[in-house]
């Protein structure tokens, strides 16, 4: 039985961060929800080298420290992804830094990377080595660094051996010039950086983990382009769009929508799917993308995927369904595939684009 509807209205009443932290303690003391464990075989997936158990993964900024991966992915995520981390601890920006708008179903954060730093994340990956699942490792920089390839490099250095994917987030919009960091000649060097720390890292190249580039959905079609010559001619091994949005859609009926940060949830769905599908048109299959922005069913899961997503993440929408949403979009994303007569995720990839 799920739970979550009583819970609910008083977790409305508590700060978001509050809740959060709540959430991330319950799941440290053993009181997450177990998934059933038998994935529907139409599921399991194989994308990289990687066996996916099913294609629904939950985003970063959830387990921004790496405390409770094991208890996520016993949810019934395919995949997690730890982080951001940055290299050493910082703060964030000032509280309050998240606000839900409730009557949106949507979400914005301005955290600014508050991250307790490398060591502790590393111990934590380290520690659960072995323990099975898909886990990812998401770095961003700091604050105060001058040369944020730099700090790429150094998270990948530390992060490559204790993970399953890498990622280069350089599409946060609460770190003061991160953003840039997407224009072509910056993004070339730093993802050459970091590819050549995964590289040095780990000699076997069938050893290596690997290395996306998380990108915002707010960028046009020549940036995008400018994007995937990158990715292409670095090497880098597949793009997660997207992160949150600077954009307001004129919908937006709540209180906080005014707030400054990025917005994520039910009213970034549209979006991020379109610049999904306008990315996978120009990708033409040759790197796998990740769908990300706004998912909170099965229906929505299933679309970025027919729009060219290969494996797909949410995050807002457990806020406003609680964690029983994961087997729900699992079985309705399978029945979605079956209604269509695909007999598999890889096979509905793109499909809309064909
Ligand atoms: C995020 N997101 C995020 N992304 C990232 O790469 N590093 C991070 O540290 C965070 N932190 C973070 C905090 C909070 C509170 C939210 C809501 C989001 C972005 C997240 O991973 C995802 O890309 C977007 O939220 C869009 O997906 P959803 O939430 O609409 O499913």
């Amino acid at each position: 039985m799920d739970l979550y509807p009583l819970l609910r209205p008083a977790l409305s009443r508590i700060s978001p961060e509050t809740a959060h932290s709540l959430a991330i303690r319950a799941l440290r003391a053993g009181f997450g929800p177990t998934a059933r464990t038998d994935c529907d075989p139409i599921l399991a997936t194989r994308v990289w080298n990687l066996d996916f158990p099913n294609p629904v993964g939950l985003a970063a900024g959830f387990d921004k420290h790496a405390e409770v991966l094991d208890p996520l992915l016993r949810m019934g995520f395919g995949f997690v992804e730890a982080g951001s981390v940055t290299p050493r601890p910082q703060p964030g920006n000032p509280k309050p830094r998240l606000f839900r708008l409730d009557e949106d179903d949507g979400v914005i954060n301005r955290f600014g990377f508050n991250s307790e730093g490398l060591a502790p994340f590393i111990y934590r990956l380290g520690k659960r080595l072995g323990n099975g699942g898909i886990v990812g490792a998401n770095v961003g920089k700091n604050k105060d660094t001058e040369d944020a390839s730099e700090d790429y490099a150094a998270g990948i250095s530390a992060t490559c051996r204790l993970a399953d994917y890498l990622v280069c987030n350089l599409s946060s919009p609460n770190t003061p010039g991160l953003r840039d960091l997407q224009a072509r000649a910056e993004m070339g060097r730093l993802i050459g950086h970091a590819l050549a720390a995964r590289n040095e890292s780990i000699p076997d190249p069938a050893g290596r983990p690997p290395l996306l580039v998380k990108i915002a959905p707010d960028l046009d079609d020549a940036a995008l382009a400018d994007i995937v010559e990158v990715v292409l001619e670095t090497g880098a091994d597949g793009i997660i769009l997207g992160n949150t949005t600077l954009s307001r859609p004129a919908s937006l009926r709540s209180a906080h929508k005014g707030e400054t940060g990025g917005l994520s949830g039910k009213p970034l769905m549209a979006l991020s799917t379109e610049r999904l599908a306008t990315l996978a048109r120009m990708t033409k299959g040759r790197i796998p993308l990740v769908g990300c922005g706004g998912i909170a069913s099965g229906a929505d899961a299933y679309a970025k995927i027919r729009a060219g997503a290969s494996l797909v993440q949410l995050y807002s929408a457990l806020v406003f369904k609680g964690p029983g949403l994961v087997v729900r979009v699992r079985d309705e994303l399978a029945a979605h595939l079956r209604a269509d007569g695909f007999s598999s995720v890889a096979e509905a990839v793109g499909a809309d684009l064909r």
